[in-house]
């Protein structure tokens, strides 16, 4: 399987008919009010000029995205956008082990203390993503690592942050969780193969002997919505909170498909808000973007507006649950990680570059102009509870 495959397969966006599979997406052509998935009339054309992080900060809410260390360097706009929008934001790779612990033992930080620097200035919060993946890993790390690994790892990376005044959260652990039956040996737990509930423990456990003051997350995709994935995630959670483990949110990545043909399992969704709610572990969004499946509309516009619709659907469901941070994987179609080449998502945009106009999953335009998918995160904002 090509890397390209293996990764949207393992560390992204599932396939749709995968999904299908799983139950995450219900084909709801005509739902029992008799309402459809297509855009409704534009109610979200009225720009909210306010910004994002204001919005959400009126709430008591975050709203962040993940960021870059060259871009921001580079793009004095782009940093300028966040700046004024964010008030928290993931390093997209910065703090992943092969940008920290390149070779055994030898750790840096420069990037990722970049990103730490324009926090500061900013008056940002730092979401520190993550210290464990199958992905982004040094070539000569296995996985899973061995615990010692672990331990040199964490002590190295959460110690370089322990006094930081930005980095606030820690994704533990990412995607652990397989997408299928067929790819864990553990059908309870549903977790990679070789990777032992107990060593994800272990790893919580020794995040907090290094420290406790930030707040622990797990986080995953795939698990918005009943699916098998979700079930086994939220075991997993229940496992660590039996275990006495220290883990205070569950992340949701948010990676999402919508098309005129389906929305998403907003029961089974809602169940998975509840169950964490129940749990006291607090559910957050942490990747959000969302790309809209064939049948594709026929203009930009169109696209833009179910974009948008699909924005507040589904972040007024979050919020109805409670959610107070929301992510965004990226804030500009400028920079979005989905128009790499290399993670075009799905087999219907890989194979059509003429298609990939049609890739605008964030809320700022390419000339980082408000989307109508930005007055839909606006009015999510203003209208939460
Ligand atoms: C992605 C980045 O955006 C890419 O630039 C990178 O090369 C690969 O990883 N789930 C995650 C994120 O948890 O870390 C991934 O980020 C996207 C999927």
């Amino acid at each position: 399987m090509p890397y390209r495959r293996k990764f949207l397969k393992r560390a992204g966006y599932t396939t749709l008919s995968a999904l299908l599979t799983m139950g995450f997406l219900q084909k709801d052509k005509q739902k029992e009010d008799g309402s459809t998935n297509a855009a409704p009339a534009n109610y979200l054309s009225a720009n909210v000029n306010s910004p994002l992080r204001q919005l959400a900060a009126a709430k008591g809410k975050r709203y962040g995205a993940a960021v870059s260390t060259d871009i921001l360097l580079k793009e004095k706009d782009y940093a300028d956008l966040i700046a004024r929008e964010c008030s928290i934001v993931t390093p997209n790779g910065e703090l992943k082990w092969n940008a920290t612990e390149p070779q055994p033992g030898k750790f840096t930080f420069e990037s990722a203390d970049a990103i730490a620097g324009f926090c500061q200035k900013h008056n940002i919060e730092l979401h520190g993503h993550t210290l464990f993946w199958h992905m982004g890993k040094p070539d000569w790390l296995p996985y899973p690592p061995t615990l010692k690994m672990l331990e040199r790892h964490v002590t190295g990376v959460m110690g370089h942050y322990r006094n930081s005044p930005v980095l606030k959260s820690w994704d533990i652990a990412n995607e652990i969780i397989a997408d299928s039956e067929k790819e864990t040996d553990n059908p309870t737990y549903g977790l990679r193969k070789g990777v032992k509930r107990e060593l994800i423990r272990d790893l919580f456990l020794l995040a907090a002997s290094v420290d406790s003051s930030k707040k622990f997350y797990l986080n995953d995709f795939g698990i918005e919505g009943a699916t098998w994935k979700s079930e086994r995630f939220l075991k997993m959670v229940e496992y660590l909170k039996n275990s006495g483990v220290k883990i205070d949110g569950a992340g949701i990545q948010s990676h999402l498909w919508f098309s005129t043909a389906y929305g998403f399992d907003e029961k089974g969704f809602n169940s998975v808000l509840k169950r964490l709610n129940d749990l006291e572990v607090k559910p957050l969004i942490t990747e959000l973007d969302i790309i809209i499946d064939t049948p594709l509309p026929d203009s930009i516009k169109k696209l833009d507006q179910m974009v948008a619709d699909s924005y507040k659907r589904y972040l007024d469901l979050c919020f109805a649950a409670g959610v107070d941070t929301v992510i965004t994987w990226g804030i500009t179609d400028r920079h979005t990680w989905i128009r790499h080449p290399d993670w075009i998502p799905g087999k219907t945009f890989r194979n059509n570059p003429s298609l990939w106009k049609f890739l605008r999953p964030l809320p700022f335009d390419e000339n980082l102009q408000p989307k109508l998918a930005c007055n839909a995160i606006a009015k999510a904002f203003q209208q939460a509870t």
